[in-house]
Formats: C-alpha cells, sequence, structure tokens
C-alpha cells in the first residue's frame, strides 16, 4: 500500500502488521542513541495546515529516529482556503523530491486529493472532520497493551462524535479489531447514519457501567457554525466523565488537547484507569511503523 489516507483501506492483519512493527521500535527510544538507519536519505515532508501539538511533533520524531530527512512546513488556516492554492503549494515543495508528505488540514479529503498530485507516498494526519488514521491505530496499540485484546469489548466513545475525524477512523479500526462500540452525546452531536456503521448509540450515559473502554472526545468548537449544546456547562452535567462515573476497572482515553472540566474532570485525567500519556508516547513508535 502506498497511502495512507483512512482506516477504511486497511483489514484487521494490515492492522497488526503495523502494531507489531510499532511494537519492535519501542527498543529504540531505550538506546542511548535514539535512531535507526530504516529512512536515511529518504525525504519526509510534514504539511500542517491545522493547529497540532502531538501528531506533529510525533510525526517529525518518528521521521528522524528513522534517519529521515524532515522539512516542517506550517501555514495558518487562512492562507491556504482552495484546492488550487494547496495543489501549487504541493507542487512546489514537490520540488525538493520528498519520498513522503504526512499531512493536516481543514479539508474533508485533501490527503487523497495531494495523493493524486505527487509522486510521494502520503499519509493522512487529520483531514477535516473526516479520518485521522495514525490516531486510531496508536489508539488501538494502547488497548492491546493495556488489555492483551480488544476482541470483544465494550467500547463507549462520548462527546462530539459528528465533528470528530478520530471517531471516525477510531470507530473503523475497534471494529476491525474485534470490539463493539457504543456511540454516546446528545443527539446533536451524534451523526444520523451511524446505526449503518453497526455501532449502537446512547443520548445518556446511564449505560456506561457495561464500557470496557471510554474514550472522551473534545468539543470541536473550530468545526462547529452553530451552537449544538445548550452551553457548555449544561453539557459537562450531562455527559463528563468523573470520579463518580468512571468505574474502576474501566479504561479511560483521549486524543487531547484535554479541555479539563468540560469533557473530563481533573480527578480522572490523572487516574490509574486513564491511559491518555501513554496514547502520546504510542504515537511515536506507530507513526514510525506507518512512515
Ligand atoms: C485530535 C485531532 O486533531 O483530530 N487531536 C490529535 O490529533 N491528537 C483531536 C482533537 O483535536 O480534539
Amino acid at each position: 500500500m502506498r497511502h495512507l489516507l483512512s482506516v477504511e483501506d486497511l483489514d484487521r492483519a494490515a492492522i497488526e502488521r503495523i502494531l507489531d512493527r510499532a511494537k519492535s521500535f519501542t527498543e529504540v527510544s531505550e538506546r542511548e542513541i535514539k535512531k535507526v538507519p530504516a529512512l536515511r536519505g529518504r525525504r519526509v515532508l510534514n504539511l500542517f495546515y491545522e493547529a497540532s501539538t502531538r501528531t506533529r511533533s510525533s510525526f517529525e520524531l518518528a521521521a528522524k529516529s528513522l534517519s529521515a530527512d524532515v522539512i516542517n512546513f506550517a501555514a495558518g488556516g487562512s492562507s491556504v482556503e482552495k484546492g488550487e492554492s494547496l495543489k501549487d503549494t504541493v507542487q512546489t515543495l514537490s520540488a525538493y523530491q520528498p519520498d513522503l508528505i504526512v499531512i493536516r488540514t481543514p479539508h474533508v479529503g485533501a490527503a487523497q486529493l495531494v495523493a493524486n498530485w505527487t509522486t510521494a507516498s502520503v499519509v493522512n494526519a487529520g483531514d477535516g472532520k473526516h479520518e485521522h488514521p495514525t490516531q486510531a491505530l496508536l489508539d488501538v496499540y494502547t488497548l492491546r497493551e493495556r488489555l492483551g485484546d480488544i476482541d470483544g469489548k465494550s467500547i463507549w466513545i462520548v462527546g462530539d462524535v459528528t465533528h470528530s475525524r478520530v471517531a471516525r477512523s477510531n470507530i473503523h479500526a475497534f471494529q476491525k479489531m474485534g470490539a463493539h462500540v457504543t456511540l454516546c452525546g446528545p443527539p446533536t452531536l451524534i451523526p444520523r447514519d451511524v446505526t449503518a456503521l453497526g455501532c449502537d448509540v446512547a443520548y445518556t450515559l446511564d449505560g456506561l457501567g457495561e464500557a470496557d473502554v471510554v474514550y472522551a472526545l473534545r468539543m470541536q468548537k473550530e468545526r462547529m457554525t452553530d451552537s449544538f449544546v445548550p452551553s457548555i456547562r449544561e453539557y459537562a452535567a450531562q455527559y463528563q466523565i468523573d470520579g463518580r462515573r468512571l468505574g474502576a476497572r474501566q479504561v479511560l482515553m483521549h486524543p487531547g488537547p484535554v479541555n479539563r472540566g468540560v469533557e473530563l474532570a481533573a480527578e480522572v485525567i490523572d487516574s490509574p484507569q486513564a491511559v491518555i500519556g501513554q496514547q502520546v508516547a504510542a504515537g511515536v513508535v506507530v507513526r514510525m511503523a506507518v512512515l
């Protein structure tokens, strides 16, 4: 496979192959010289048109740990609004002969477009509210490390599902790995067509006790054109995961950045159930495997 644009393109065997490769890279970070020569002489272009802390830094670190030469290009969201100018940018930067382009944009389908314009391999690092495949892969990796196996597990994804590319990629990845997914949030933030994806839907947290894994999402204000909840306070009262709602045997995940006091209460962020830090760490080895 030349590109990684969507989890939909991966089957379970392909996901497992990437995760096994990722696992084999964990010892690199324990070395004194934290590098392997796998991509020596290759060029990786990181093209980020949208804010990012974890994804961007871990792609950079992953590429450098593989000895690739890395070009980081950051553009303010407002400077590139049209497909044409994205195309111009990609064609301009293609003069540097990148072997791989990692791209994040606010536009659904942009990674696919870039793949059509370049001879480089393309990795989707988030295209609008569509997909974020490497996030899903690092989440499955983190869960495998914590639970051993996620076959038959119940995973609740709670919050703003409608605007979340993380939710879309993770639904596919969790299901392909044999888990059962329930989406929970206010009706305005759960897309109508989700039952077609084979997920259950819950509009309250009443049944949360059945979940083995609670995956909380951030309210994607930057993708909302309207008000989808009466108020943040009202939302938190109904859907915030706090110490009362989270069970002792449940695993808590969040892709970051967390809005403390909105989707998660401070006490659960720092609880032993939370694997949020492990998710961030997994980002490096999983992205090394993908690259
Ligand atoms: C997510 C993203 O940007 O899609 N963050 C991430 O990549 N870790 C989720 C978010 O922004 O809420």
